[in-house]
């Protein structure tokens, strides 16, 4: 009995050390797998999805509405009384990113100023009362520019005749004739539909792992497509799903959010041909390589396009 009565204080010195070391562990795994989480889920952007959400923010939609056909209603005075009329569509005339750039800071372009005054609803001047930021603006004219391609490239398009390909014509197509078809099958399929314009980042997608559709950009499709794999992306597009997802230690987890999210993938084996699936194939590979599209890059493309067309 004395021994023990001896031995116990020089245990209990030991037991809390032990717990406190094994806290000290729990804690730090946790902090580890919290920073992990974070950086795993972290959402990625691109100028085009930042501006569209900045869009919305900045009452653009609320004003001008969501397209050509979508018109808001605006009051102007004519001849000492008030006429009813729609606001012009941001799209309806083709606007350069420097004239874009121009209406967003400023409100209204020096030429149009005076019969400006004449709306009762005027477009606020972003950049000169500080709301918006040079790359905001910059960003909002990107998505405008790559929204306003629709115009010539997507609204009547879906019937536009897609040329015969084979697999091997795609390796010979030159770079505008690849971004031309890639893009117009692209916006026939309804990829933009879900990645976004030009695959700069999709829409919102409950129960995702990032919450959002990914786009053909970035550091979301490489980590998707075992960093841009021609066979890969094949295998997405034929069965709207990936292989390196479902492998690797996280690969069960990757799965379960998979299949639970609310908007899936659809399958096109059976919907595009081998030949339009390599020009998918290789046009996401191409827009890939461009790295997330700023203003310039959605100009010069959509200058691509129209001169191709
Ligand atoms: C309070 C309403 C309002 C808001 C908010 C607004 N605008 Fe405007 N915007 C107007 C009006 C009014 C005009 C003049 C259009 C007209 O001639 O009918 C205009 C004109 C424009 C034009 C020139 C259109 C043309 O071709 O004549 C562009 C481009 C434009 N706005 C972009 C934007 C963008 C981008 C945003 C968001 C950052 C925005 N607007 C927010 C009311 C608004
Ligand atoms: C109905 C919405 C929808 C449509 C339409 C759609 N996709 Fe997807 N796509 C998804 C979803 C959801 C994922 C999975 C993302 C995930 O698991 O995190 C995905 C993933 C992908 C991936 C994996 C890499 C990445 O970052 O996106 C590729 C490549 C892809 N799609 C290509 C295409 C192409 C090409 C088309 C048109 C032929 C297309 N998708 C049409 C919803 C769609």
């Amino acid at each position: 009995m004395g021994h023990d009565l001896c031995r116990r204080p020089h245990q209990r010195m030991k037991l809390p050390k032990r717990i406190g070391v094994f806290i000290g562990i729990a804690a730090g795994f946790a902090v580890l797998c919290g920073a992990f989480y974070w950086y795993e889920t972290k959402p990625e952007s691109s100028p085009v999805s930042r501006g569209a959400k900045l869009a919305h923010a900045a009452g653009c939609i609320a004003c001008h509405g969501n397209s050509i056909d979508d018109p808001r209603a605006n009051f102007r005075l004519r001849d000492e009384s008030w006429s009813n009329e729609s606001i012009a569509p941001i799209w309806e005339e083709e606007h350069s990113a420097k004239s874009l750039i121009t209406w967003i800071t400023h409100g209204v372009s020096e030429r149009k100023r005076e019969s400006h005054q004449q709306y009762l609803l005027q477009m606020p001047a972003y950049g000169d009362d500080g709301h918006l930021t040079v790359a905001e603006i910059e960003d909002v004219a990107a998505w405008a520019l790559a929204v306003g391609m629709k115009g010539f490239q997507g609204y009547d398009n879906i019937d536009e005749d897609m040329p015969e390909l084979e697999v091997a014509d795609i390796a010979e197509l030159e770079t505008a004739e690849l971004i031309t078809l890639g893009d117009r099958l692209s916006r026939k399929s309804g990829c933009y539909q879900c990645h976004g314009e030009l695959g700069q980042g999709g829409a919102e997608n409950f129960a995702s792992f990032k919450g959002y559709i990914p786009g053909f950009q970035g550091a979301d499709f490489a980590k998707l497509t075992d960093n841009t794999n021609a066979g890969e992306i094949r295998h997405w597009i034929e069965y709207g799903r990936g292989v390196a997802i479902e492998s690797g230690i996280l690969g069960s987890m990757a799965k379960k959010y998979f299949e639970e999210q609310a908007i899936p993938m659809p399958a096109y084996e059976e919907i595009l041909s081998d030949g339009e699936i390599e020009l998918l194939v290789v046009y996401l590979k191409w827009i890939n390589d461009q790295g997330p599209l700023d203003m310039a890059a959605i100009e010069s493309i959509g200058e691509t396009i129209y001169d191709n067309l």
